[in-house]
């Protein structure tokens, strides 16, 4: 199992390349499954989830074919429709397929996701929605079979606000027969983006980005080129490292207007940030102050960054209280930083940590993706050596992330 060595102390420096979102890429790439024709996409990001995802679209009957630039997805020869178990237990996004092959092909079999480390994330939401447009659906064997001649369109209102939900709902939406109309709809700029390439692709679709989206069904969507957005965590994964060990690092290839909440908490934290296009510096040298979060749905702070404030609290001046509203067990990350020194108390969704001068470097574990990425930051500010244990967790959604911060001068080095 490959592991990850830091030699904490290093201030950061330099410029760092933003890649494309993942969570923007997954949905993206589901959509080629609602057209016969090529939908070629650039700035997808370099990492193991789109790699999974570009293998489930191939096993389906999907041609991808790569180039330097771009890859390119064509749907016309779809023979299988199922997400198989192995797939969706690695990587929970594949429940993505099941609105764009029920609604093109008429069947979907999808393996139900199951648990994972931050709770149990069910897909109740997905399945109520395509029964509310008429599909019907079996729960069979640990797989959702689901079936409809054709979708119709419908009016639904999510009971809880849900990213993949809102996202499977619209793609099923747009080949439906009729209107559908998604209340307290995700309004997270990745549905956006998704929204924006399946208007381009033909689909006829208001108001994504609000907590209203209106979907009027076409018969057919066509082919198109697109470019997938940047990834507002991967940046704010980078601004919180530097705003933790200090130094001034530009994102390029970034987006500031939709990192918002994230960049008010790190100039709260005591950062000096600048926006210039599509470029973000940010400029420490004192050391952070704590600063109290929340996470919610978009625009408020996002679940995503969670842990990785976590890492910039423990080294804070002064105490920070931490409420997880998302997922009942996103904390995992606290039993690992408490291994580095760190003062951290949970009561509930609720963690309260209060900021020490120095964490000291250990061997620790990372147990979920933006849980790797606060481990890896608190072994940035820790004294010694910190060895991060399973990353694989880390490189199924960062791009090339120990490259990117050696180039900013950390002290990283993959163990294989
Ligand atoms: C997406 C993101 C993930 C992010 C999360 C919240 C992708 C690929 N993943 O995950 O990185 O952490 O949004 O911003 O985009 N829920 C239900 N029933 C459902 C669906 C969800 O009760 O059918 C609950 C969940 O348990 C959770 C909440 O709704 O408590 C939000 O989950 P959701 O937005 O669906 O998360 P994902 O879309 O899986």
């Amino acid at each position: 199992m490959q592991k990850l060595s830091i030699q904490g102390g290093n201030k950061l420096n330099g410029e760092v390349r933003i890649s494309g979102a993942k969570n923007a890429a997954l949905p993206i790439m589901c959509a080629s499954l609602l057209s016969a024709e090529d939908l070629q996409l650039s700035n997808l990001p370099d990492m193991h989830d789109v790699a999974t995802m570009a293998k489930l679209l191939q096993q389906m009957g999907v041609a991808v074919s790569n180039s330097p630039k771009a890859s390119t997805f064509n749907a016309s020869k779809v023979d299988k429709l199922e997400a198989p178990y192995e797939m969706v237990k690695t990587m929970r996004a594949a429940i993505l397929v099941l609105g764009p092959l029920l609604t093109r092909f008429g069947e979907a079999r999808v393996s139900l996701p199951g648990g994972c480390a931050i709770g149990s994330r069910p897909v109740d939401l997905h399945i109520k929605g395509l029964q509310a447009m008429g599909a019907e659906v079996h729960i069979e064997h640990g797989y959702i079979h689901a079936t409809a001649k054709r979708l119709q369109g419908a009016k639904i209102c999510f009971d809880v606000v849900s990213v993949t939900g809102t996202e499977n709902l619209m793609m099923a939406a747009a080949l439906a027969d009729g209107v559908t109309t998604l209340e307290n709809a995700a309004r997270e700029p990745e549905v956006v983006d998704l929204a924006n390439c399946l208007i381009a692709m033909g689909a006829k679709i208001s108001g994504a980005g609000s907590d209203t989206i209106t979907i009027q069904g076409v018969q057919a969507l066509h082919g198109a080129e697109y470019r997938v957005m940047p990834d507002r965590i991967e940046s704010g994964t980078f601004l919180v490292a530097a705003a933790a060990a200090g130094g001034r690092i530009t994102l390029t290839d970034t987006r500031a207007d939709i990192l918002d909440s994230v960049l008010d908490k790190l100039r709260e934290a005591g950062a000096t940030i600048e926006v210039s296009g599509d470029r973000i510096t940010l400029e420490m040298h004192q050391r952070p102050r704590a600063v109290n979060l929340r996470t919610a749905p978009y625009p408020a702070f996002p679940t995503d960054m969670q842990a990785q404030f976590m890492a910039l609290n423990t080294i804070a001046d002064g105490t920070a209280m931490v409420v997880e509203t998302i997922f009942e067990n996103r904390f995992m990350h606290v039993q690992e930083l408490l291994r580095l020194g760190a003062q951290i108390d949970i009561e509930g969704n609720t963690a309260i940590v209060k900021g020490c001068a120095q964490l000291e470097g250990a061997t620790i574990m990372a147990t979920d993706l933006r849980a790797s990425a606060c481990l890896v930051i608190a072994g940035l500010v820790a004294q010694g050596e910190t060895i991060v244990d399973r990353i694989y967790h880390l490189d199924r959604g960062y791009e090339h992330i120990e490259a990117k911060l050696s180039a900013l001068g950390a002290q990283i080095r993959r163990i294989k």
